[in-house]
């Protein structure tokens, strides 16, 4: 029996209609069913879990062999996943994939890719078999962009950078593979989009799409902060994403692996493709 945790959120739901999709009966991991009405497709069986909720997790994890692990971004991850990577090793899970991310290492001086390092390092030494995968930044995140997109400009600072994203529709079908098939054991995969854009190629395929021009500026890494801290964002997560922001003008997010295609056997989405289905959510 396969577990998806973080079910409900960006990339669990994508990963709850892949394996729908591809005929898998398997259990979801909710903390709250009253959420999960979109979770219910061919296949899904809900369960109740809570990663704070230890006798939860013992519960959700009965006859269960394999786990696409996914937390939400937190400063306390490493110990939420190592306490859940611990359940799995009681209740004798197989193969945990674990949702990863992008230059994750546990000696980063950032904190998100250290955090994930040091949770790959924990379930590398669990005895449980894994995967890691390790996504690039996803498309999904413009979704947070829409409101300034909307009013004409891009907002960011990653100077002239390039970074390869990736649709999380791409990341869900690779998860797929990776909980129903054999031989991704012990291996890691960078999975990007399919092109490596600087924030000026984005403006560039927005204002393609939407038929009007949307400009990008470059901003400084103090009035990101200050912006994002100033819509009410937590300090220590408005400066770890300033952090990835530093990865991306540092150069380390701009390369593309074939993952995707080699993985899936599709070809990655672009993002001309993405915001062309995504078009409602971004004019004004
Ligand atoms: N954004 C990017 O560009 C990017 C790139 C690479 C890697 N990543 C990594 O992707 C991960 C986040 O993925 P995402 O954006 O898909 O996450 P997300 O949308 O924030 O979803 C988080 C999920 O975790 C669940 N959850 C939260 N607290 C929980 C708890 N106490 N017990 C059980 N479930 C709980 C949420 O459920 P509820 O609905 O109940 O809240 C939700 O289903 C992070 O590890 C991040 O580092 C992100």
């Amino acid at each position: 029996m396969i577990l998806v945790t973080g079910a409900t959120g960006t990339s669990g739901s994508e990963i709850v209609k892949s394996l729908s999709k591809a005929g898998v009966a398997f259990r979801a991991m909710v903390r709250d069913p009253g959420k999960a009405e979109a979770l219910r497709l061919p296949g899904v069986h809900i369960v109740r879990g809570d990663f704070a909720d230890g006798p939860s997790l013992d519960a959700a994890l009965v006859g269960v062999d394999r786990v696409l692990l996914l937390t939400p971004p937190a400063q306390d991850q490493v110990a939420v996943q190592g306490r859940f990577i611990a359940a799995a090793v009681k209740t004798k899970v197989k193969h945990i994939v674990k949702f990863s991310a992008i230059r994750a290492d546990a000696k980063s001086p950032y904190a998100f890719p250290r955090w994930h390092g040091e949770s790959e390092q924990q379930l590398e030494q669990s005895g449980i078999a894994w995967t890691h995968l390790r996504p690039n930044f996803f498309m999904q995140n413009l979704f947070g962009l829409a409101a300034s997109i909307k009013s004409g400009a891009i907002y960011q600072p990653a100077a002239d950078s390039k970074a390869a994203f990736v649709d999380v529709r791409d990341i869900a079908d690779v998860a797929a593979k990776a909980l129903t098939q054999t031989g991704h054991e012990g291996r890691a995969y960078d999975l990007t989009g399919p092109q490596s854009l600087t924030y000026h190629d984005v403006a560039q395929i927005f204002s393609t799409v939407l038929g009007r021009p949307i400009q990008y500026v470059p901003v400084s890494s103090e009035a990101a902060g200050q912006a994002m801290k100033g819509s009410g964002m937590p300090a220590w997560q408005a400066d770890a994403i300033n952090e990835l922001m530093t990865l991306m003008r540092e150069g380390k997010t701009a390369d593309v692996t074939l993952a995707v295609p080699e993985l899936t056997g599709h070809p990655a989405k672009t993002l001309e493709s993405f915001v062309r289905e995504n078009v409602a959510s971004f004019k004004q």
